[in-house]
């Protein structure tokens, strides 16, 4: 993928100061020695898998420039696409090397056409169902590349690149419908995003302390500023892996289902389960899926109590309680 590509832009190894910006935690980025690499990325599974390979890795470049090099990776969103190519020019030395990667299923042919409409492009290589490009002349990035803020509803700021940035997520509100009025007093938001399944969640009498756990470091940054409440805990985390030290008594969800562009049901699955391993027996899931996922059956493996509450040809609202009941029975 990205690496047959890299090993093209950079025959040698670069020197001097490397800034990268956006990285999986599983690719090889073994043409970039790690002493002179930062890598600047959000999404905390691939940022704790980064370190532990040795990279510094930061959620920000601020106040780590000036760097020789910058690499941009092409995230989907096209706003974000536009805001990680302004970061990056904007962290340059004077006559240092802005390299723009990606996918063609991520918008690199566009990008680069529309950069193309303000500088050359140098060491373009296509390779791998992608691009790679340096730009001739990183000064000329538009400064209105920079930023990309929305106001999804009332109350609600964004930054692009985040799950559903400019509008409430369909499946959210679907989900915030079916709740109980009254609900648990300790409960868990697991993908809580910019929060604003969490704030409706806030509305309801009962609850005493509310976690956010999200991945994407913006999102949760976005999530604290939409969120003044002091029962919200907010986690930058792994959902798959995250735990509380005490059991809470309700999860609400609206799990991804997406890992990068492959629709991903396991994603969803794993949720289920670090549900279930966060509840009390007593405590509730309510969680929100497209109608066509197979969640039925690891909500079946994990709770002893399962039912779709509602919904539409879109979507279904489940609802499971019982949370290890069915591993007690079965030892
Ligand atoms: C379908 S969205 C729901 C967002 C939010 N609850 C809302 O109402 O808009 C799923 C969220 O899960 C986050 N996410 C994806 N993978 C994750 C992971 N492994 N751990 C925690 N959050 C994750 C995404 O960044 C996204 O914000």
């Amino acid at each position: 993928m990205r690496d047959a590509r890299l090993a093209l832009a950079f025959p040698e190894p670069p020197t001097g100061r490397l800034l990268v910006i956006g990285a999986d935690g599983a690719e090889d980025l073994s043409v970039f020695a790690p002493e002179i690499t930062l890598i600047v990325e959000g999404m905390a599974h691939h940022h704790a898998a980064l370190n532990a390979r040795g990279f510094r890795t930061l959620t920000s470049p601020e106040g780590e420039a000036p760097f020789d090099h910058v690499l941009v990776t092409l995230p989907r969103s096209r706003d974000a696409a536009r805001a990680r190519i302004a970061l990056g020019a904007a962290m340059l030395a004077p006559g240092g090397a802005l390299w723009i990667d990606g996918q063609k299923t991520d918008g690199i042919e566009s990008i680069l056409k529309e950069i193309k409409g303000f500088s050359g492009l140098s060491d373009l290589h296509s390779k791998a169902h992608g691009k790679i490009a340096r730009l001739t002349d990183p000064g000329a990035v538009p400064a209105g590349w920079a930023g990309g803020s929305f106001a999804p509803a009332p109350g609600f700021t964004t930054r692009a690149g985040v799950f559903s940035a400019e509008a409430v997520d369909p499946g959210s509100a679907a989900l915030a419908a079916a709740l109980p009025a009254k609900l648990p007093t300790r409960i868990v938001d697991l993908g809580a995003g910019w929060g604003w399944l969490s704030a409706q969640i806030l509305t309801h009498p009962g609850v005493e302390v509310l976690h956010l756990v999200e991945a994407d470091h913006t999102a949760l940054e976005c999530a604290r500023a939409n969120i003044a409440d002091p029962r919200a805990r907010f986690h930058w985390a792994d959902a798959r892996s995250f735990k509380l030290p005490d059991p809470v008594n309700g999860v609400i969800m609206n799990p991804p289902f997406h890992d990068g562009r492959s629709a991903d049901p396991a994603l969803g699955a794993a949720f289920i389960r670090t549900a279930a391993s966060l509840l009390t027996g007593a405590g509730r899931l309510w969680m929100v899926a497209n109608r066509h996922l197979p969640y039925e059956a690891e909500l079946a493996r994990h709770f002893a109590d399962v039912s779709e509450l509602g919904g539409d040809n879109r979507f279904k609202i489940l609802t499971a309680t019982g949370a290890g009941a069915r591993h007690r029975r079965s030892r």
